[in-house]
């Protein structure tokens, strides 16, 4: 899997770890009557600004202060032995995520590339809809449900061909535990749906089903979605260019081995010839 390296100029010499509480981008009363001002003043309001505020206190003066809020979360991933900051890094990008999600008068059906592509990698916009339903349903105990835009060779049986096959580039469903998110598999996160309770049970009580078709009926921006897909596909392409870039420098730098052990093997020629 590949880990992502975040490196850092030099040292702050002060505190500074600052994550920010974001607020929706819609007031709080906005998704009513789908998801409640109650539930965003508890969901938003409390939280999620718990996790950021534990955030700021777990990283401050650590060598994961100063890093973006993405680099935490794969960081502290630490290939599943979290550092302790991980579980608050990742719920506060996960919440960040899922506000953006959604949208007043959302749900629908999405169109142009993103149902495309959906139509392509699920067979059909209906059995999307009832994969990812099945994945948020089925999620035991806290956890989130994904739509994710897949670049990279995870899964597949293909070590030959170090670039990703145009089977890779698809769209898959996943569902995580707690606060896991697919970042930390290199996936590009396209949508999600926060099923811990916290998320429905103001609204629902302990109705599940009835919290995640709401949610995909009324609440999903399909617009956010294709934004985002938009964005995972350009920079899938910008990473194939560089590992292009990184092959060919590999092949040099052999290529210039190769000749130096040539040479060294002529002067030997050479010398027996002159013995
Ligand atoms: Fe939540």
């Amino acid at each position: 899997m590949v880990q992502r390296r975040c490196t850092r100029k030099s040292r702050p010499t002060t505190l500074s770890a600052k994550f920010e509480l974001k607020p929706p981008p819609y007031p709080l009363n906005a998704l009513e009557p789908h998801m409640s001002r109650d539930t965003l003043e508890y969901h938003w309001g409390k939280h999620h600004r718990t996790y950021v505020e534990n955030l700021n206190k777990q990283t401050a003066g650590t060598e994961l202060d100063g890093m973006s809020l993405e680099e935490v979360v794969v960081v502290s991933y630490n290939r599943g032995y979290f550092l302790p900051s991980f579980n608050n890094a990742a719920q506060a990008w996960n919440h960040d995520f899922f506000w953006e999600s959604m949208k007043p008068g959302g749900g629908g059906k999405p169109s142009g590339e993103l149902l495309q592509m959906i139509e392509r990698d699920f067979g059909s916009f209906e059995r999307f809809l009832s994969e990812f339903k099945s994945a948020a349903a089925t999620q035991f105990g806290s956890g989130w449900a994904w739509l994710c835009y897949k670049a990279n060779r995870l899964d597949v049986d293909n070590a030959i061909n170090p670039l990703p096959s145009d089977e890779d580039k698809k769209l898959v469903v996943v569902k995580s535990p707690n606060a896991v998110n697919p970042l930390v598999w290199d996936y590009s996160p396209l949508l999600t749906i926060d099923v811990w309770e916290h998320a429905y049970y103001l609204d629902f009580q302990n109705r599940r089903p009835d919290y995640i078709s709401v949610f995909m009926d009324k609440l999903v921006s399909w617009e956010a979605v294709s934004r985002r897909l938009e964005i995972a596909k350009a920079r899938a392409a910008e990473r194939e260019v560089e590992e292009e870039i990184r092959k060919q420098e590999e092949e040099k730098e052999q290529e210039s081995d190769g000749e130096a052990v040539e040479m060294y093997l002529d002067s030997d020629a050479d010398d027996l010839e002159r013995d």
